[in-house]
Protein backbone atom coordinates (compact mmCIF):
# COMPACT_ATOMS: atom_id res chain seq x y z
CA UNK A 1 0.00 0.00 0.00
CA UNK A 2 1.71 3.02 -0.98
CA UNK A 3 1.30 6.46 1.30
CA UNK A 4 -1.21 8.99 1.75
CA UNK A 5 0.70 11.68 0.05
CA UNK A 6 1.88 9.58 -2.77
CA UNK A 7 -1.94 7.99 -3.35
CA UNK A 8 -3.37 11.46 -3.27
CA UNK A 9 -0.38 12.89 -5.85
CA UNK A 10 -1.41 10.06 -8.77
CA UNK A 11 -4.72 11.84 -7.86
CA UNK A 12 -3.56 14.78 -9.02
CA UNK A 13 -1.37 13.47 -11.74
CA UNK A 14 -4.88 12.00 -13.23
CA UNK A 15 -7.33 14.70 -12.57
CA UNK A 16 -4.67 16.91 -14.29
CA UNK A 17 -4.14 14.87 -17.15
CA UNK A 18 -8.22 14.42 -17.09
CA UNK A 19 -8.68 18.29 -17.49
CA UNK A 20 -5.55 19.16 -19.57
CA UNK A 21 -5.86 16.52 -22.10
CA UNK A 22 -10.07 16.89 -22.63
CA UNK A 23 -11.30 13.90 -20.62
CA UNK A 24 -12.80 16.25 -17.47
CA UNK A 25 -13.70 19.60 -17.06
CA UNK A 26 -14.98 21.12 -13.85
CA UNK A 27 -18.54 21.98 -14.77
CA UNK A 28 -19.79 25.72 -15.54
CA UNK A 29 -15.87 26.22 -15.24
CA UNK A 30 -15.61 29.75 -16.84
CA UNK A 31 -18.25 30.75 -14.37
CA UNK A 32 -16.08 30.05 -11.86
CA UNK A 33 -17.40 26.44 -11.24
CA UNK A 34 -20.41 24.91 -9.83
CA UNK A 35 -19.28 22.55 -6.54
CA UNK A 36 -19.98 18.75 -7.12
CA UNK A 37 -20.52 19.08 -11.36
CA UNK A 38 -18.50 17.72 -14.12
CA UNK A 39 -18.23 18.24 -17.95
CA UNK A 40 -16.97 15.40 -20.46
CA UNK A 41 -14.49 16.59 -22.87
CA UNK A 42 -14.38 14.75 -26.39
CA UNK A 43 -11.83 11.94 -24.77
CA UNK A 44 -14.06 11.70 -21.72
CA UNK A 45 -17.36 11.01 -23.45
CA UNK A 46 -16.50 8.43 -25.21
CA UNK A 47 -14.40 6.88 -23.24
CA UNK A 48 -17.60 7.30 -21.00
CA UNK A 49 -19.47 6.04 -23.54
CA UNK A 50 -17.23 2.92 -24.34
CA UNK A 51 -17.91 1.71 -20.55
CA UNK A 52 -21.97 2.56 -20.65
CA UNK A 53 -21.91 0.48 -23.84
CA UNK A 54 -19.87 -2.76 -22.69
CA UNK A 55 -22.08 -2.48 -19.61
CA UNK A 56 -25.26 -2.60 -22.28
CA UNK A 57 -23.21 -5.43 -24.08
CA UNK A 58 -22.59 -7.77 -21.53
CA UNK A 59 -26.07 -7.51 -19.40
CA UNK A 60 -28.74 -6.40 -22.10
CA UNK A 61 -27.83 -7.60 -25.76
CA UNK A 62 -25.94 -10.76 -24.69
CA UNK A 63 -28.63 -12.15 -22.30
CA UNK A 64 -32.43 -13.28 -22.92
CA UNK A 65 -33.54 -12.56 -19.48
CA UNK A 66 -32.74 -9.08 -20.00
CA UNK A 67 -34.89 -6.03 -20.53
CA UNK A 68 -33.63 -2.44 -21.11
CA UNK A 69 -35.72 0.93 -20.33
CA UNK A 70 -34.83 4.36 -20.44
CA UNK A 71 -37.62 6.20 -17.85
CA UNK A 72 -38.52 9.64 -16.78
CA UNK A 73 -36.10 11.40 -14.60
CA UNK A 74 -39.16 13.44 -13.50
CA UNK A 75 -41.12 10.95 -11.66
CA UNK A 76 -44.53 11.38 -9.44
CA UNK A 77 -43.63 12.26 -6.12
CA UNK A 78 -46.05 9.36 -4.59
CA UNK A 79 -42.88 7.03 -6.22
CA UNK A 80 -40.34 8.49 -3.40
CA UNK A 81 -42.95 8.78 -0.54
CA UNK A 82 -43.44 5.46 -1.32
CA UNK A 83 -39.81 4.32 -1.52
CA UNK A 84 -38.72 6.09 1.72
CA UNK A 85 -36.31 8.55 0.29
CA UNK A 86 -38.49 11.62 1.58
CA UNK A 87 -37.82 10.54 5.24
CA UNK A 88 -34.92 8.49 5.04
CA UNK A 89 -33.02 9.14 2.22
CA UNK A 90 -30.22 11.63 4.49
CA UNK A 91 -27.09 12.30 5.42
CA UNK A 92 -25.83 13.63 8.86
CA UNK A 93 -25.01 17.23 8.81
CA UNK A 94 -23.13 19.92 10.68
CA UNK A 95 -22.28 23.91 10.53
CA UNK A 96 -19.09 25.50 11.68
CA UNK A 97 -20.36 27.95 14.05
CA UNK A 98 -18.05 30.71 12.68
CA UNK A 99 -17.85 30.42 8.86
CA UNK A 100 -21.40 28.59 8.53
CA UNK A 101 -19.81 26.38 6.24
CA UNK A 102 -21.52 22.79 6.29
CA UNK A 103 -20.11 19.29 6.50
CA UNK A 104 -20.80 15.50 6.59
CA UNK A 105 -20.90 14.53 10.09
CA UNK A 106 -19.19 11.25 9.72
CA UNK A 107 -16.49 12.32 6.85
CA UNK A 108 -15.01 15.11 9.72
CA UNK A 109 -15.31 12.08 12.29
CA UNK A 110 -13.60 10.21 9.90
CA UNK A 111 -11.15 12.51 9.04
CA UNK A 112 -10.15 13.02 12.53
CA UNK A 113 -8.99 9.41 12.55
CA UNK A 114 -12.45 7.89 14.14
CA UNK A 115 -14.65 4.97 12.40
CA UNK A 116 -17.80 6.41 11.60
CA UNK A 117 -19.50 3.34 9.86
CA UNK A 118 -22.88 2.65 10.85
CA UNK A 119 -23.11 5.24 13.62
CA UNK A 120 -26.56 7.01 14.15
CA UNK A 121 -26.99 10.58 14.35
CA UNK A 122 -27.12 10.61 18.07
CA UNK A 123 -23.92 8.83 18.32
CA UNK A 124 -21.90 10.83 15.59
CA UNK A 125 -23.29 14.33 17.74
CA UNK A 126 -21.51 12.42 21.08
CA UNK A 127 -18.11 11.03 19.34
CA UNK A 128 -17.92 14.95 18.04
CA UNK A 129 -18.55 16.31 21.62
CA UNK A 130 -16.54 13.95 23.33
CA UNK A 131 -13.47 13.80 20.78
CA UNK A 132 -13.64 17.45 20.22
CA UNK A 133 -13.58 17.66 16.65
CA UNK A 134 -13.35 20.28 15.11
CA UNK A 135 -14.26 21.92 11.19
CA UNK A 136 -11.58 22.19 8.86
CA UNK A 137 -11.07 25.21 9.83
CA UNK A 138 -10.78 24.74 13.51
CA UNK A 139 -14.00 26.01 15.05
CA UNK A 140 -16.98 24.50 16.91
CA UNK A 141 -19.12 22.60 15.40
CA UNK A 142 -23.20 22.54 15.54
CA UNK A 143 -25.59 19.21 16.86
CA UNK A 144 -25.33 17.10 14.23
CA UNK A 145 -28.90 17.19 12.03
CA UNK A 146 -30.29 15.20 8.83
CA UNK A 147 -30.15 16.82 5.63
CA UNK A 148 -32.04 15.24 2.72
CA UNK A 149 -30.24 14.81 -0.54
CA UNK A 150 -33.06 14.88 -3.34
CA UNK A 151 -32.98 17.98 -5.37
CA UNK A 152 -36.43 19.60 -4.99
CA UNK A 153 -38.10 21.11 -7.78
CA UNK A 154 -41.81 21.73 -8.96
CA UNK A 155 -43.25 20.33 -11.93
CA UNK A 156 -45.98 22.62 -14.44
CA UNK A 157 -46.64 26.34 -13.40
CA UNK A 158 -47.69 26.35 -10.01
CA UNK A 159 -45.45 26.10 -6.98
CA UNK A 160 -47.46 24.03 -4.17
CA UNK A 161 -47.04 20.61 -2.33
CA UNK A 162 -49.22 19.07 -5.13
CA UNK A 163 -46.68 20.01 -7.96
CA UNK A 164 -43.25 19.10 -6.22
CA UNK A 165 -40.98 16.47 -7.49
CA UNK A 166 -37.41 15.58 -7.17
CA UNK A 167 -34.74 14.38 -9.52
CA UNK A 168 -34.46 11.22 -9.18
CA UNK A 169 -31.79 9.51 -6.79
CA UNK A 170 -31.25 6.77 -8.36
CA UNK A 171 -32.53 4.95 -11.32
CA UNK A 172 -33.69 1.99 -10.08
CA UNK A 173 -37.51 3.15 -9.16
CA UNK A 174 -38.19 4.11 -12.32
CA UNK A 175 -37.52 0.31 -13.06
CA UNK A 176 -40.14 -0.86 -10.35
CA UNK A 177 -42.85 1.12 -11.37
CA UNK A 178 -42.62 -0.61 -15.06
CA UNK A 179 -42.01 -4.01 -14.18
CA UNK A 180 -45.55 -4.30 -14.68
CA UNK A 181 -45.49 -2.74 -17.86
CA UNK A 182 -43.06 -5.05 -19.31
CA UNK A 183 -44.88 -8.01 -17.79
CA UNK A 184 -47.57 -7.48 -19.56
CA UNK A 185 -46.33 -6.65 -23.04
CA UNK A 186 -43.30 -9.29 -23.20
CA UNK A 187 -44.79 -12.14 -20.45
CA UNK A 188 -40.91 -13.52 -19.47
CA UNK A 189 -40.32 -16.16 -17.58
CA UNK A 190 -38.95 -15.56 -13.99
CA UNK A 191 -36.43 -14.89 -12.89
CA UNK A 192 -35.72 -12.17 -15.71
CA UNK A 193 -33.96 -8.21 -15.18
CA UNK A 194 -34.95 -5.00 -16.03
CA UNK A 195 -31.90 -2.94 -17.29
CA UNK A 196 -31.51 1.25 -16.95
CA UNK A 197 -28.92 3.67 -17.49
CA UNK A 198 -29.05 7.36 -17.04
CA UNK A 199 -28.54 10.61 -14.81
CA UNK A 200 -29.38 10.38 -11.11
CA UNK A 201 -28.77 13.11 -8.35
CA UNK A 202 -27.80 13.91 -5.19
CA UNK A 203 -27.46 17.09 -3.08
CA UNK A 204 -24.13 15.69 -1.04
CA UNK A 205 -22.86 18.28 1.73
CA UNK A 206 -19.49 17.57 0.57
CA UNK A 207 -19.06 16.47 -2.83
CA UNK A 208 -15.41 15.46 -3.24
CA UNK A 209 -12.60 13.17 -4.31
CA UNK A 210 -12.70 14.38 -8.13
CA UNK A 211 -15.81 12.40 -9.96
CA UNK A 212 -16.22 9.89 -7.09
CA UNK A 213 -18.81 11.86 -4.88
CA UNK A 214 -20.67 14.27 -7.16
CA UNK A 215 -24.03 16.11 -6.79
CA UNK A 216 -24.74 14.50 -10.98
CA UNK A 217 -23.74 11.29 -12.18
CA UNK A 218 -24.65 8.42 -13.78
CA UNK A 219 -26.18 4.93 -12.85
CA UNK A 220 -26.04 1.73 -14.82
CA UNK A 221 -28.73 -0.21 -12.70
CA UNK A 222 -30.71 -3.81 -12.81
CA UNK A 223 -33.46 -5.27 -10.96
CA UNK A 224 -32.95 -9.00 -11.25
CA UNK A 225 -36.87 -10.44 -10.32
CA UNK A 226 -36.33 -13.58 -8.64
CA UNK A 227 -38.60 -16.67 -6.97
CA UNK A 228 -37.86 -15.31 -3.19
CA UNK A 229 -36.97 -19.49 -2.87
CA UNK A 230 -33.76 -19.06 -4.66
CA UNK A 231 -32.23 -15.35 -3.91
CA UNK A 232 -29.41 -16.94 -2.09
CA UNK A 233 -27.71 -18.81 -5.14
CA UNK A 234 -28.99 -16.02 -7.54
CA UNK A 235 -27.32 -13.61 -5.35
CA UNK A 236 -24.22 -15.54 -5.71
CA UNK A 237 -24.40 -16.01 -9.41
CA UNK A 238 -24.28 -11.97 -9.44
CA UNK A 239 -21.49 -11.81 -7.18
CA UNK A 240 -19.70 -14.13 -10.62
CA UNK A 241 -21.21 -11.57 -12.77
CA UNK A 242 -19.79 -8.26 -10.64
CA UNK A 243 -16.02 -9.79 -10.87
CA UNK A 244 -16.97 -10.57 -14.91
CA UNK A 245 -17.42 -6.53 -15.16
CA UNK A 246 -14.58 -5.59 -13.71
CA UNK A 247 -12.54 -7.73 -15.47
CA UNK A 248 -14.12 -6.50 -18.47
CA UNK A 249 -13.01 -3.27 -17.40
CA UNK A 250 -9.91 -4.32 -17.17
CA UNK A 251 -9.56 -3.69 -13.53
CA UNK A 252 -6.96 -5.70 -11.76
CA UNK A 253 -8.31 -8.49 -9.57
CA UNK A 254 -6.32 -7.96 -6.96
CA UNK A 255 -8.01 -4.37 -6.60
CA UNK A 256 -11.46 -5.65 -5.92
CA UNK A 257 -12.61 -6.48 -2.67
CA UNK A 258 -15.99 -7.49 -1.32
CA UNK A 259 -17.29 -6.01 1.57
CA UNK A 260 -20.26 -7.60 3.40
CA UNK A 261 -21.85 -5.04 4.78
CA UNK A 262 -23.22 -5.14 8.56
CA UNK A 263 -26.59 -4.37 9.17
CA UNK A 264 -26.96 -1.03 10.60
CA UNK A 265 -24.76 0.12 7.19
CA UNK A 266 -27.10 -1.07 4.86
CA UNK A 267 -29.65 0.70 2.66
CA UNK A 268 -33.92 0.76 4.29
CA UNK A 269 -34.44 -1.79 1.43
CA UNK A 270 -31.74 -4.23 1.72
CA UNK A 271 -31.75 -7.43 3.29
CA UNK A 272 -27.72 -8.82 1.83
CA UNK A 273 -25.88 -5.87 0.44
CA UNK A 274 -22.21 -6.43 -1.20
CA UNK A 275 -20.17 -3.35 -1.50
CA UNK A 276 -17.43 -4.06 -4.33
CA UNK A 277 -14.26 -1.39 -3.62
CA UNK A 278 -11.61 -0.85 -5.69
CA UNK A 279 -8.53 0.41 -4.48
CA UNK A 280 -8.57 3.75 -6.34
CA UNK A 281 -5.67 6.12 -5.26
CA UNK A 282 -7.97 7.99 -2.49
CA UNK A 283 -8.28 4.53 -0.81
CA UNK A 284 -10.51 1.70 -0.92
CA UNK A 285 -13.65 3.35 -1.63
CA UNK A 286 -16.74 1.55 -3.00
CA UNK A 287 -17.18 1.12 -7.12
CA UNK A 288 -20.25 -0.63 -7.22
CA UNK A 289 -23.38 -2.47 -4.47
CA UNK A 290 -25.09 -5.93 -4.68
CA UNK A 291 -28.16 -5.81 -2.89
CA UNK A 292 -31.03 -8.42 -2.12
CA UNK A 293 -34.16 -5.76 -1.91
CA UNK A 294 -36.34 -8.45 -1.37
CA UNK A 295 -40.08 -7.14 -2.55
CA UNK A 296 -39.52 -3.59 -0.36
CA UNK A 297 -40.13 -1.85 -3.97
CA UNK A 298 -43.09 -3.96 -5.62
CA UNK A 299 -44.62 -4.26 -2.03
CA UNK A 300 -44.78 -0.74 -1.67
CA UNK A 301 -46.13 0.22 -5.10
CA UNK A 302 -49.26 -2.60 -4.39
CA UNK A 303 -49.90 -0.71 -1.08
CA UNK A 304 -49.43 2.55 -2.52
CA UNK A 305 -51.04 2.49 -5.44
CA UNK A 306 -53.04 -0.28 -5.32
CA UNK A 307 -51.88 -2.47 -8.26
CA UNK A 308 -51.33 -5.61 -8.30
CA UNK A 309 -47.51 -6.73 -8.29
CA UNK A 310 -47.84 -10.46 -8.35
CA UNK A 311 -45.65 -12.85 -10.80
CA UNK A 312 -47.95 -15.93 -11.95
CA UNK A 313 -45.57 -18.92 -12.69
CA UNK A 314 -46.82 -19.77 -16.04
CA UNK A 315 -49.22 -23.05 -16.76
CA UNK A 316 -49.47 -22.88 -12.76
CA UNK A 317 -52.19 -21.03 -10.37
CA UNK A 318 -49.01 -20.10 -8.27
CA UNK A 319 -48.76 -16.58 -7.49
CA UNK A 320 -46.29 -14.53 -5.50
CA UNK A 321 -44.76 -11.09 -5.36
CA UNK A 322 -41.09 -11.56 -7.29
CA UNK A 323 -38.09 -10.90 -4.90
CA UNK A 324 -35.26 -8.13 -6.40
CA UNK A 325 -31.54 -8.44 -6.23
CA UNK A 326 -29.94 -4.78 -7.71
CA UNK A 327 -26.53 -4.82 -8.55
CA UNK A 328 -25.81 -0.90 -8.88
CA UNK A 329 -22.98 0.79 -10.66
CA UNK A 330 -21.71 3.95 -10.92
CA UNK A 331 -20.51 5.28 -14.23
CA UNK A 332 -18.51 7.52 -12.71
CA UNK A 333 -16.62 5.57 -10.43
CA UNK A 334 -16.30 2.54 -13.14
CA UNK A 335 -14.52 5.57 -14.86
CA UNK A 336 -12.53 6.57 -12.27
CA UNK A 337 -11.67 3.03 -11.84
CA UNK A 338 -10.24 2.54 -15.19
CA UNK A 339 -8.45 5.83 -15.56
CA UNK A 340 -6.68 4.83 -11.81
CA UNK A 341 -5.80 1.15 -13.34
CA UNK A 342 -4.39 2.53 -16.58
CA UNK A 343 -2.53 5.63 -15.54
CA UNK A 344 1.55 4.47 -15.37
CA UNK A 345 4.30 6.04 -15.95
CA UNK A 346 7.50 4.36 -17.30
CA UNK A 347 10.83 5.29 -18.57
CA UNK A 348 11.44 5.20 -22.42
CA UNK A 349 15.09 6.14 -23.96
CA UNK A 350 16.54 7.56 -20.87
CA UNK A 351 13.18 9.60 -19.84
CA UNK A 352 10.35 9.33 -18.54
CA UNK A 353 6.76 8.89 -19.89
CA UNK A 354 3.27 9.42 -18.34
CA UNK A 355 0.79 6.90 -20.23
CA UNK A 356 -2.70 5.04 -20.14
CA UNK A 357 -2.68 1.55 -20.12
CA UNK A 358 -6.12 1.64 -21.00
CA UNK A 359 -8.17 -1.67 -22.39
CA UNK A 360 -8.00 -1.27 -25.84
CA UNK A 361 -12.10 -1.97 -26.34
CA UNK A 362 -12.66 0.94 -23.57
CA UNK A 363 -9.83 3.41 -25.16
CA UNK A 364 -11.36 6.78 -26.63
CA UNK A 365 -8.95 6.99 -29.27
CA UNK A 366 -8.06 3.61 -30.66
CA UNK A 367 -5.63 4.39 -33.65
CA UNK A 368 -3.80 7.55 -34.40
CA UNK A 369 -2.44 7.82 -38.04
CA UNK A 370 0.06 10.20 -38.97
CA UNK A 371 2.09 10.40 -42.33
CA UNK A 372 6.28 10.55 -41.14
CA UNK A 373 6.55 14.41 -42.69
CA UNK A 374 3.44 16.83 -43.06
CA UNK A 375 4.87 18.75 -45.44
CA UNK A 376 5.14 15.95 -47.86
CA UNK A 377 1.95 15.80 -50.05
CA UNK A 378 2.71 12.34 -51.39
CA UNK A 379 2.82 11.14 -47.72
CA UNK A 380 0.22 13.01 -46.30
CA UNK A 381 -2.29 11.72 -49.53
CA UNK A 382 -1.34 8.12 -48.70
CA UNK A 383 -1.87 8.59 -45.02
CA UNK A 384 -5.44 10.48 -45.14
CA UNK A 385 -5.93 7.09 -47.28
CA UNK A 386 -5.01 4.84 -44.41
CA UNK A 387 -7.12 7.45 -42.02
CA UNK A 388 -10.20 6.85 -44.20
CA UNK A 389 -10.21 3.11 -43.78
CA UNK A 390 -9.21 2.94 -40.31
CA UNK A 391 -12.03 5.37 -39.36
CA UNK A 392 -15.08 3.85 -41.45
CA UNK A 393 -13.85 0.52 -39.54
CA UNK A 394 -13.62 1.64 -36.04
CA UNK A 395 -14.77 5.06 -35.64
CA UNK A 396 -12.38 6.15 -33.10
CA UNK A 397 -9.69 7.08 -34.75
CA UNK A 398 -7.79 10.42 -34.75
CA UNK A 399 -5.45 12.20 -37.64
CA UNK A 400 -2.44 13.53 -35.97
CA UNK A 401 0.29 15.31 -37.55
CA UNK A 402 1.45 17.70 -34.97
CA UNK A 403 5.20 17.86 -34.46
CA UNK A 404 7.71 15.22 -34.87
CA UNK A 405 6.73 11.69 -34.82
CA UNK A 406 8.28 11.22 -31.00
CA UNK A 407 6.30 13.97 -29.87
CA UNK A 408 3.17 12.58 -31.77
CA UNK A 409 4.24 9.10 -29.52
CA UNK A 410 4.32 10.74 -25.94
CA UNK A 411 0.50 12.48 -26.32
CA UNK A 412 -0.92 9.89 -28.01
CA UNK A 413 0.25 7.33 -25.09
CA UNK A 414 -0.92 9.82 -22.36
CA UNK A 415 -4.38 9.79 -23.61
CA UNK A 416 -4.09 5.89 -24.25
CA UNK A 417 -3.88 5.40 -27.71
CA UNK A 418 -3.18 1.78 -28.31
CA UNK A 419 -1.74 2.14 -31.91
CA UNK A 420 0.34 4.74 -33.72
CA UNK A 421 0.47 4.41 -37.12
CA UNK A 422 2.54 5.69 -39.18
CA UNK A 423 3.25 6.38 -43.07
CA UNK A 424 6.55 7.12 -44.53
CA UNK A 425 8.24 6.94 -47.58
CA UNK A 426 8.37 3.15 -47.84
CA UNK A 427 4.95 3.04 -47.81
CA UNK A 428 4.71 4.42 -51.23
CA UNK A 429 6.46 1.45 -51.90
CA UNK A 430 5.25 -1.57 -50.28
CA UNK A 431 1.84 -0.47 -49.25
CA UNK A 432 2.43 -1.25 -45.77
CA UNK A 433 2.46 0.96 -42.71
CA UNK A 434 5.13 1.14 -39.53
CA UNK A 435 2.39 0.17 -36.17
CA UNK A 436 3.92 1.51 -32.73
CA UNK A 437 2.45 -0.41 -29.80
CA UNK A 438 1.94 1.64 -26.63
CA UNK A 439 2.64 -0.35 -23.99
CA UNK A 440 5.94 -1.76 -25.41
CA UNK A 441 6.56 1.02 -27.84
CA UNK A 442 7.53 -1.97 -30.02
CA UNK A 443 7.22 -1.29 -33.77
CA UNK A 444 6.32 -3.63 -36.40
CA UNK A 445 5.47 -3.02 -40.63
CA UNK A 446 2.19 -4.30 -41.16
CA UNK A 447 0.25 -4.00 -45.03
CA UNK A 448 -2.09 -1.83 -45.42
CA UNK A 449 -4.81 -4.48 -46.57
CA UNK A 450 -3.88 -6.35 -43.34
CA UNK A 451 -4.70 -3.04 -40.77
CA UNK A 452 -6.74 -4.05 -37.71
N1 LIG B 1 -30.29 1.93 -6.38
C1 LIG B 1 -29.32 1.89 -5.41
C2 LIG B 1 -28.55 3.14 -5.26
O1 LIG B 1 -28.80 4.08 -5.98
O2 LIG B 1 -27.68 3.23 -4.45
Amino acid sequence: MTDKNTRNEKMEAIVSLAKRRGFIYPGSDVYGGLSGTWDYGPLGVTLKRNIMQLWWKMFVQDREDMYGIDAAILMNQKVWKASGHVDTFTDPLVEDLETHMRYRADHLVKDAGFAADGLTMGELNELIIEKEIKSPDGNDLSDVRTFNMMFKTNVGPVDDELSVSYLRPETAQGIFTNYKNVLDSFYPDLPFGLAQQGKAFRNEISPRDFIFRSREFEQMEIEYFIDPATWEVEFEKWIALVHDWTDALGLPAESIHELEVEEADRAHYSKRTVDFEFDFPIGREELLGLAYRTDFDLGNISREAGKNMEYTVKGTNTKFVPHVIEPSFGVERALMAVLSAAYTEDEVNGEKRTYLKLPTHLAPVQYAVSPLLKNKPELVAKAREVYTILKKKYGNVMWDDNGNIGKRYRRQDEIGTPYCVVVDFETLEDNAVTIRERDTTDQKRVAISELG
